[in-house]
């Protein structure tokens, strides 16, 4: 996503924020469940990695899992997420290890296995990237509450860009959210909040 969009994204991602808290709301007569709108977040999914490999949700059981949602063609605001989570991990040093972290394209017409290997060594020697259908990543996508859109950019080769929430979540070895960060996270700040759940 260009930076130019960042603020529609922003301002969508609060819109869906808020028809998810009104969604939640509980029914009179049930019992209160208190419950942040991010604890929704993740669920199963079933996608490629960059080697041509079929994995689920189930592959990453036991490691945490730093996910992010992006296309590689995007300009600025992915490589910069990207370039974040790596250095986090690196930060981390050893227990590192127990984190991977995972770009999922919402871009799989140009992502293709290929296109993602090629990718996402430049940024972590760890970092899986998966694409798969668009309806596998229209699921994911939903499953992670990631907002996505193909908008018209002539200056690009493809005529298009994909708009995109920038969003980075911490997935616990048992699948179920820990904690997201917002684009514009330091690596420190990353890093940090990761250790407190290793
Ligand atoms: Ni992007």
């Amino acid at each position: 996503m260009t930076l130019r969009l960042f603020t529609i994204v922003v301002a969508a991602f609060a819109v869906g924020a808020i028809l998810a808290g009104v969604w939640m709301l509980p029914r009179q007569g049930q019992p209160v469940v208190v419950q942040e709108g991010t604890a929704l977040v993740g669920g199963p999914f079933t996608l490629t990695d960059q080697t041509g490999r079929r994995v689920t949700e189930a592959d990453f059981k036991g490691r945490y899992m730093l996910v992010t949602f992006g296309f590689t063609y995007c300009p600025d605001v992915c490589p910069t997420d990207l370039q974040v989570m790596a250095a986090a991990v690196e930060m981390l040093g050893e227990e590192g290890g127990k984190v991977t972290p995972v770009l999922i394209t919402i871009d799989p017409e140009r992502d293709t296995v290929a296109q993602m290997a090629s990718y996402v060594g430049n940024f972590h020697p760890r970092l899986v990237g998966l694409t798969g259908t668009p309806e596998e990543i229209r699921a994911a996508a939903r499953a992670y509450r990631v907002y996505y859109a193909k908008v018209k950019d002539e200056s690009s080769s493809a005529g298009y860009t994909m708009d995109h929430s920038a969003l980075t979540y911490l997935m616990g070895p048992d699948g179920k959210y820990l904690a997201h960060f917002p684009f514009g996270t330091k690596p420190e700040a990353m890093a940090a909040k990761i250790r407190e759940f290793l």
